[in-house]
């Protein structure tokens, strides 16, 4: 598919995350949060789920955690704007609640899989316990996990903790630095 025809249906696919009726956690977002990039991105971040600014703006990664991962990437050399930044779940879960398996299940048929299907990343870089759990039916503690690539259906998977967690705990922060300086390798190459 060509690049416009592409990047009309990722318009397409934001169109209808953004409509979305198909779990309960719609009934208590402000916004629906699809997800930013451009269609040609080369490595995808997957976080697990909107926050109180996210569901507020309608944009993922822009409250406390996105610019810590903002800060975080710019000291490796990754460029925010040539990913493609999105989410397990598309709506903010009641009161930050971790969102259920089903929930998990449901949001990766209907969005994330067609996400990845149509941007086709040659990397696919998971933020947590949330997507690890979601794309790789692991559920193994990251301290074990992190920093290693996994393959799955033809696809590439690196897995690293969510930036919440490296905010709050510093030797986290040097962990996912490691991982991200993965990433940035794997970007230029
Ligand atoms: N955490 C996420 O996983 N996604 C966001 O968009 C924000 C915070």
């Amino acid at each position: 598919m060509k690049t416009t025809a592409r990047e009309k249906e990722l318009h397409r696919l934001i169109m209808g995350i953004r409509r979305c009726r198909k779990c309960p956690l719609h009934r208590h977002r402000t916004h629906a949060v699809p997800g930013e990039g451009p269609v040609q991105a080369n490595i995808l971040f997957v976080g697990e789920a909107p926050g109180k600014d996210e569901d507020k703006q309608g944009r993922p990664f822009v409250g406390h955690s996105g610019q810590f991962l903002d800060r975080l990437m710019d000291g490796v050399g990754i460029t925010r704007s040539s990913l493609y930044t999105t989410s397990s779940v598309k709506c903010r879960p009641p009161k930050n609640r971790t969102p259920h398996a089903k929930e998990l299940e449901m949001c990766r048929k209907a969005w994330l899989d067609r996400q990845i299907s149509l941007i086709d990343p040659k990397l696919i870089v998971l933020l947590g316990k949330v997507p690890l759990r979601q794309m790789l039916g692991k559920k193994e503690n990251l301290s074990n996990l992190h920093g290693q690539t996994f393959k799955k259906d033809g696809r590439t998977f690196l897995v690293t903790y969510h930036p919440a967690a490296a905010m709050r705990f510093p030797k986290i922060k040097d962990k996912i630095r490691q991982d991200l300086k993965k990433v940035a390798q794997f970007s230029n190459s």
